[in-house]
């Protein structure tokens, strides 16, 4: 009852509130349209710049614009000269320096010499005066198409692109010049000899030792306790002169010994281990992270990045994950001294796939 009253009373109220809330000031939070008393100021006069009103100045802003163009291009060429003289030495870590100083410089002088070259250009010697672009449809109709050819003309003439010789060559110029650098470098990205080959073959060779990582010490059977895991080098790494990460990123290997009758060895590769000690490729064949982890438990090695796992008992089959092929199996033996020798390189490239992998 109380409800039925209220709302009774409530609705002749309600008509005086709408009435007085229209002609109130708003209250925050309630948006009021009103009519823009403000007209367009529309745009200031053109104010004519130094290069309009003197020819001899236009000149001068013209030189200044190839210049930095011209700029531009001593850059780049000094870029690829800098990369060329001071080459990264890997024994001497401030060649790096050196490099990456000098090559910096020319690639940030080759840019920076077109970018204030346009800025320049742009404010001193095209047009001024402000325009309001209209939105129109994007649609290419038949007049929209005349329309653009239209301005496009008006801005050639206005900025006097192909009048301009002097300048819209050396812009090309730097344009042309500035990937240089870039296509010098990545070439050099790319090994001077055949990559497949240098995929293909590690530093394993029949007779070469089995050394500890990262000591580079050999590693004797009798070592090798059940449930142990090595991390292995080939004999000879450890003292390379250069490209010694490179070799280890192929050579690494995994080196564990399992109750002989837990290995389910094909006849193929009886021969390849010794008494329940075999070795694997360290290198992951999904993207090439290193499978470090061994459960000596289950005989898995695990990898951390994508978690691929491999049955060490079963040959380093894939039993999880996205790698799509099992870890390459480097064969093994013992030499006269009890050390652990590879019998060969390994059969296949290990790592992640290329598409040359089968040929
Ligand atoms: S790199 Fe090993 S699972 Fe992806």
């Amino acid at each position: 009852m109380a409800d039925s009253h209220d709302g009774a009373a409530t609705s002749g109220a309600a008509e005086t509130a709408v009435e007085r809330r229209e002609n109130a000031a708003p209250s925050p939070g309630v948006a009021v349209a009103r009519t823009d008393r403000v007209p367009n100021p529309g745009f200031p006069p053109e104010r004519l710049r130094v290069t309009d009103m003197d020819p001899a100045k236009e000149k001068q802003a013209e030189r200044t614009v190839s210049g930095l163009f011209l700029l531009s291009v001593v850059g780049s060429v000094l870029a690829v000269v800098a990369y060329i003289a001071f080459p990264i030495d890997e024994a001497d870590p401030s060649s790096i320096r050196l490099n990456n100083l000098f090559l910096g410089l020319g690639i940030t002088l080759g840019l920076l010499g077109i970018g204030i070259g346009a800025v320049h250009w742009s404010k001193a010697l095209m047009h001024g005066h402000e325009l309001v672009e209209q939105r129109h449809p994007t649609r290419g109709s038949d007049e929209t198409r005349a329309k653009a050819l239209e301005i496009f003309s008006e801005s050639n003439k206005e900025s006097g692109f192909t009048r301009r010789s002097l300048v819209r060559n050396t812009l090309i110029g730097a344009i042309v010049a500035t990937p240089i650098p870039a296509v010098v470098l990545f070439r050099d990205l790319a090994p001077a000899e055949d990559p497949i080959g240098l995929l293909r073959h590690t530093m394993w060779e029949a007779g070469t030792r089995l050394t500890r990582d990262p000591s580079g010490t050999p590693i004797l059977a009798s070592e090798v306790t059940i449930g142990s895991a090595f991390h292995v080098i080939p004999d000879g790494l450890a003292q390379l002169e250069s490209h010694k990460l490179e070799e280890k990123a192929k050579a690494a290997v995994l080196l564990m010994r399992l109750p002989v009758d837990r290995l389910n060895e094909t006849e193929e590769r009886r021969s390849w281990s010794y008494d329940g000690i075999v070795a694997y490729s360290k290198i992951c064949t999904h993207v090439g992270c290193p499978v470090a982890l061994y459960e000596q438990q289950t005989h898995h090695l695990l990898c951390p990045c994508h978690q691929s796992e491999f049955d060490v008992a079963n040959h380093a089959a894939v039993i999880f994950g996205p790698a799509a092929r099992p870890l390459p199996q480097l064969p093994i033996s013992v030499d006269d001294e009890g050390y652990l020798i590879a019998t060969s390189d390994f059969t296949e490239p290990v790592g992640p796939s290329f598409w040359e992998r089968e040929l």
